[in-house]
């Protein structure tokens, strides 16, 4: 009766990776328990949320490698994979949400979120007009939330600007606003299949884990430019920056319990350290305790099969 927060399956996201083909399952080894589905399988995926009151859905596509090239051109194909299981997700399950993520890293031979120069520094403002050409092709194809992982400036405010333009007036922006150069994302590169590609990392781009105040003038700046909601990502390590931008700006705020996350709760429980079930739902409910509308997790169907009990 005194409880202050609640967590219910409408607070979830379930991220999931598509594969190419046809009745096509691929575990990935470094994330137990969460495998990559050929479009019939996201199709299958999206019904389960649905029935279990999940409200949305995260795409990430697993590129064939003959697919990814330099400037990866292959996230502005309108029949790429991400674009056909947008399309059958909203034909077969349309009252599913579906969420897709902007930044070229699952599309690019060298597996960075943005294009690169001479020097592989990865460039801005050629890189924002890149994503303003995916962002449109996704909308176009029906994604109900736009979210750019990319962390180039000024590029939400030119999403904006062009789905306005093309009359996606519906469609809405998460922004990844205070996305740190993480330890923590190892597993879902392997998902997507970038992780043995990538050359450097992405600090140039992605914060700093010391700042704080950086992440608020990132969100302002977001908000500013036009984003619906904004996320906080990684999520556990980082709740003390969900805390302070909740406080700061009255927006959705969402976090992202990250693969390393995931595959570090799944490592204790095989290490007979934990117990599942409780360390599940304890760490959903300190994001919504930190402010957090919603949360994308791997455990999103796990976690509403329990709050169903
Ligand atoms: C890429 C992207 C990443 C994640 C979501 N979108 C990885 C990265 O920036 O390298 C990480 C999600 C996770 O680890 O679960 N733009």
């Amino acid at each position: 009766m005194h409880a202050e927060t609640v967590l219910t399956p409408a607070d979830l996201i379930w991220p999931l990776f598509i594969a190419e083909g046809d009745g096509v399952e691929e575990p990935i080894a470094s994330l137990p328990g969460v495998s990559r589905w050929s479009i019939d399988g996201i199709v299958a995926r999206g019904r389960e949320a649905r029935d279990l009151g999940i409200p949305c859905v995260a795409l990430f596509p697993n590129t064939p490698p003959g697919l990814r090239s330099d400037d990866g051109a292959e996230a502005l194909n309108p029949d790429n994979l991400m674009c056909r299981a947008i399309r059958a997700l909203k034909d077969k399950v349309p009252e599913i949400g579906v969420l897709t993520d902007v930044a070229l890293d699952p599309y690019t031979t060298h597996g960075h979120d943005g294009l690169v120069d001479a020097a592989g520094y990865v460039v801005n403002d050629r890189t924002a007009d890149a994503l303003v050409q995916q962002a449109l092709n996704q909308a176009r194809a029906g994604s109900d939330i736009i979210a750019p992982s990319d962390m180039m400036d000024g590029r939400i405010g030119l999403i904006r600007g062009a789905l306005e333009g093309e009359g996606h007036v519906n469609v809405q922006i998460m922004s990844y606003a205070a996305k740190y150069a993480s330890a923590f994302y190892g597993p879902f590169r392997d998902a997507v299949g970038s992780r043995g590609l990538l050359k450097g990392d992405k600090k140039t781009y992605q914060m700093d884990s010391a700042n704080a105040e950086e992440a608020l003038r990132e969100v302002a700046l977001d908000l500013a430019e036009g984003a619906d909601s904004v996320m906080v990502k990684p999520g556990l390590p980082y709740l003390d920056i969900i805390a302070r931008v909740k406080a700061r700006f009255e927006v959705p705020v969402f976090a992202y319990q990250v693969s390393g996350e995931y595959a570090m709760i799944e490592a204790a429980i095989a290490a007979g350290a934990a117990e599942r079930d409780a360390m599940v739902l304890e760490t959903l409910m300190a994001f919504k305790r930190a402010g957090c509308a919603g949360v994308l997790t791997y455990h999103a169907a796990h976690a509403a099969r329990l709050l169903a009990r």
